[in-house]
């Protein structure tokens, strides 16, 4: 009988406000979990057992385009069957699709005996970001395979750094709407004003130098975003009024979590990202818009076997 995994991903924050499309770090909880083992039928199979209807064509699902990709990079026919077992939800902007890619490719490369490293199967796992939102960025599926902070210094070559942090929590919380990638990208403007691009690489030299220094009052002078956060703003109801609430409870910085809805913030220490999660939830509350709110320290470790 082939040999069944079980896989955790996790969970994932990009742009970390000013690193759009370059920085991203993985979360402890929530994840997706995924069972795979091979099959004798030259297929890949999907089975969902989540209650989100993920699209089971194999051409249409993030998971194996990304891991028919790999099968393609070795020339391999091997068939595999994956089983959705659970997920984060579609569409709620820490890396939903992102964290079932990375599994899937991460599964067969256990499966087959290990042909690449984590960093390289970044390459396969993006692919599956691109079936999924028309767009083949890494700064999802660079931390959920890699673990912690990265940063995608390019793309072409693609060039993936992992970058270290000090003790840090984030607060996640997911307004109850959804906000595709493929949408949250169509509005953002294709030109930036010097003058935005100059205060935006600073900020991002600032978050990266102030990680590897453990300089939190760095990391919370970086964590701005003039670019992209204020065009969408827009689709998030009540965006500045959280923002500012976590702020005032003591974030080091806040801003949206990819491409939204979900808003992300860190803190120095958990009481603090637990008191920045209250006041953030009483702000969508007051207003009457569902939410789910988690602390999670950084997963430093990315995709892993759970069974
Ligand atoms: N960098 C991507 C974006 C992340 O902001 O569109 C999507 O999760």
């Amino acid at each position: 009988m082939s040999k069944k995994i079980k896989i955790f991903s996790p969970a994932t924050v990009a742009n970390v406000a000013c690193g759009f499309d370059v920085m991203g770090f993985a979360l402890n909880s929530p994840g997706d979990e995924v069972s795979m083992e091979k099959n004798a039928s030259g297929k890949i199979i999907l089975q969902d057992d989540t209650p989100y209807g993920l699209p089971l064509e194999p051409e249409k699902n993030a998971t194996a385009v990304a891991l028919q990709s790999m099968l393609d990079a070795i020339r391999s026919r091997q068939g595999f069957t994956v089983t959705f077992l659970k997920k984060i939800m579609p569409g709620s902007g820490v890396g939903s699709s992102a964290a079932s890619s990375a599994a899937g490719v991460f599964g067969a490369n256990e499966l087959l005996g290990r042909p690449y490293t984590r960093k390289e199967l970044v390459q396969f796992a993006m692919q599956g970001e691109k079936a999924a939102s028309g767009s083949a960025h890494a700064d999802n599926v660079a931390p959920a395979l890699m673990g912690g902070f990265t940063l995608v210094r390019s793309y072409s070559p693609l060039d993936v750094i992992p970058v270290p942090s000090p003790e840090i929590y984030a607060t996640v919380i997911h307004p109850q709407i959804e906000v595709r990638t493929s949408d949250s990208r169509k509005i953002l403007r294709q030109e930036v004003p010097i003058k935005k691009a100059v205060e935006q690489w600073g900020n991002v030299a600032g978050l990266v130098a102030g990680l590897f220094t453990n300089d939190y009052d760095l990391i919370g002078r970086s964590l701005h975003d003039v670019i992209v956060e204020p065009v969408r703003a827009l689709l998030i109801p009540e965006f500045y009024t959280i923002k500012q609430a976590a702020l005032d409870a003591g974030a080091l910085g806040c801003s949206i979590s990819g491409s939204g809805p979900s808003i992300f913030a860190l803190s120095r220490n958990e009481k603090i990202a637990q008191k920045v999660a209250q006041a953030m939830q009483d702000g969508f509350n007051k207003v009457g818009i569902e939410n789910h709110v988690f602390v999670s320290q950084i997963n430093k470790e990315g995709v892993r076997i759970v069974g």
